[in-house]
């Protein structure tokens, strides 16, 4: 028996987690889930988008399912404090970055699948850690930054005042993680292929260093041929030739950019999921956000919930229902009877996650 702790969230959060579900509960797998809280509410009503409840759920539970949450910018968070926590100087800290910081939740998994035509299955895998959103981001130098680029015409035409600096924080302990987890994906889910996404011939040094890693990881895994391609030409790729992919590997940066890329590819927000994993823990969910317009209105796509709980499937070894929930997701998707507004139907949130079920055991 495997347990998942279950956090619906905001916004459509709650409706796309409880069709999801529905649907789930018809392969009748050994999951014991427990519901929790996150989110929004949770910081309106006691100050905490997380509260410690959560955070021992988490620690009690194998994984997490997690709908969406609503995140504002920090004032009108404060505003909507209950009237005793305002001005108690508390803030609110996105739950998605808290969780992946607690829990070391490193590699941020992005299968990219082609419902309707089969022709390309690959997933892009971004470093969440470290890279170019590291935090060392700089506006107006000092002595130390000044000395490092204060050579530069332009930094030189503007003064350390005028000028901002980002470094790219690359670490031997953080390039192997990532790539050992790279590869152990591309052998589970059968890729024989496994690419990384840099721009060594710009940054040499530190894309070098990289390649090293890779060589020596590589040399693990014979059986995977290892590559590396440069990020712009990634970027056409994607577009053009899909099915040439198995599993990208990326810096925080070029992931998320990449990953969201790939979401397009595959059809948009109502398709894409997501999974969080580290060494010790990992939570799942849609790529898209609580679509607080569309709340409550049974209007939102069910999809990418399924998508990424059949992930979550995989993740906890259960292999062949996952398949199965993607067969059946792919099936109604493709024969585009009954899907939402988003891929031009005209069916609600319930009735897709019931085509969905009504394809378990058919295919
Ligand atoms: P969003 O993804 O919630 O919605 C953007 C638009 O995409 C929606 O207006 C809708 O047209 C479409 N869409 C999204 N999900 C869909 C679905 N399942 N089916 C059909 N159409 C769908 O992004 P937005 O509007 O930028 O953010 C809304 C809230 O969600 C914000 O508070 C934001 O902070 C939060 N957010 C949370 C995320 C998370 O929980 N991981 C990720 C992204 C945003
Ligand atoms: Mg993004």
């Amino acid at each position: 028996m495997k347990s998942v702790a279950v956090l619906p969230g905001d916004g459509i959060g709650p409706e796309v987690t409880s069709a999801a579900l529905d649907v789930v509960e018809e392969l009748s797998l050994p999951l014991d889930l427990r519901f929790g809280e996150i989110g929004w509410e949770c910081w309106r009503q006691e100050g905490d988008p997380v509260p410690q409840r959560t955070w021992k759920l988490l620690t009690e539970t194998d994984t997490c399912l997690l709908g969406a949450i609503t995140s504002k910018p920090l004032r009108e968070a404060e505003a909507e404090l209950p009237s005793d926590l305002r001005g108690t100087g508390r803030t609110f800290v996105s739950p998605v970055i808290q969780l992946r910081q607690r829990l070391g939740l490193y590699a941020n998994v992005r299968p990219v699948v082609d419902l309707v035509n089969t022709r390309f299955d690959f997933t892009v895998i971004r470093e969440n850690t470290e890279g170019l959103y590291s935090g060392f981001d700089f506006h107006g130098l000092d002595d130390a930054l000044w000395n490092l680029v204060g050579q530069h015409p332009n930094a030189q035409a503007s003064g350390p005042e005028a000028t901002s600096v980002t470094l790219r924080l690359q670490t031997e302990f953080g390039m192997d993680r990532l790539l050992r987890y790279g590869f152990a994906y591309a052998r589970s889910r059968g890729h024989r292929r496994l690419t990384l996404v840099d721009k060594p011939n710009v940054l040499r040094h530190s894309g070098n260093h990289l390649r090293e890693r890779l060589e020596s990881i590589a040399g693990e895994h014979p059986d995977i041929e290892a590559e590396i391609l440069n990020v712009d030409a990634v970027a056409l790729w994607m577009v053009r030739r899909p099915e040439r992919f198995g599993v990208l590997v990326a810096e925080n940066m070029f992931g998320d950019i990449l990953s969201d890329l790939g979401a397009g590819v595959m059809g948009g927000l109502g398709l894409a999921p997501s999974g969080n994993i580290g060494d010790h823990g990992s939570y799942f969910e849609p790529v898209h956000g609580s679509a607080p317009g569309m709340a409550g209105q049974d209007r939102a796509n069910p999809m990418a919930m399924l998508m990424a709980m059949a992930q979550m499937l995989d993740h906890l070894d259960l292999r062949v229902p996952g398949d199965e929930l993607r067969a059946a997701v792919r099936s109604v998707t493709a024969r585009r009877a009954t899907v939402t507004y988003d891929l031009g139907g005209t069916s609600g949130t319930r009735e897709v996650a019931r085509a969905v079920a009504g394809e378990l055991g058919v295919t």
